[in-house]
């Protein structure tokens, strides 16, 4: 269970100790995370069932991956590329531009789910990061 406890620990904003690993340590760090990100935007363009969510982004999709990317980093414990770029997240502010409801939810997190599983190893790893942004995600509902 160590790991588990680990997985989501706080780590220091901005040195982070290499000693302590970590779920962006555990899962495999920079590489994994942009194979998540990617995966996750070939799954949004290529899945019929998640067309309306595709359909309400304006910015290239390049730069979402990027954007995605970046947030990930920091969220799973590795360096903070999204908020040294652009401040704190305020993910759920950031939404409210979009009509987020259980439909575009669910369709964020078939996305999601599929490109864990494709990019991460062990299927125990997959379940807890998949629950913990499930529960992120449904923070992101605004109707
Ligand atoms: C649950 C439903 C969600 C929907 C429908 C959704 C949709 C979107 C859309 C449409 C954008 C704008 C992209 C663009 O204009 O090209 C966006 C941006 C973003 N989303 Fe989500 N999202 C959801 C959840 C999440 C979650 C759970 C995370 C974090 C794990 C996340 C991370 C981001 C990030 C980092 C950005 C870039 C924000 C920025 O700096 O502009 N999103 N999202």
């Amino acid at each position: 269970m160590h790991w588990l406890r680990k997985l989501f620990a706080k780590q220091p904003q901005d040195d982070r100790d290499a000693s302590q690993s970590n779920a962006y340590d555990i899962i495999g760090g920079d590489e994994v995370i942009r194979l998540i990100a990617h995966d996750f935007y070939q799954q949004m363009q290529t899945r019929p069932e998640t067309q309306a969510l595709l359909a309400i982004h304006r910015a290239p999709i390049a730069d979402s991956e990027q954007k995605l990317y970046e947030f990930l980093s920091g969220w799973l414990g590795g360096p903070q590329l999204y908020q040294q770029k652009y401040g704190h997240p305020a993910l759920r502010a950031r939404h409210m531009p979009f009509s987020i409801d259980e439909s575009m939810r669910d369709q964020w997190l078939i996305c999601m789910r599929a490109a864990i599983i494709n990019s991460i190893k062990k299927p125990e790893h997959q379940q807890v990061i998949i629950q913990a942004i499930s529960t992120l995600a449904d923070n992101m509902r605004n109707r």
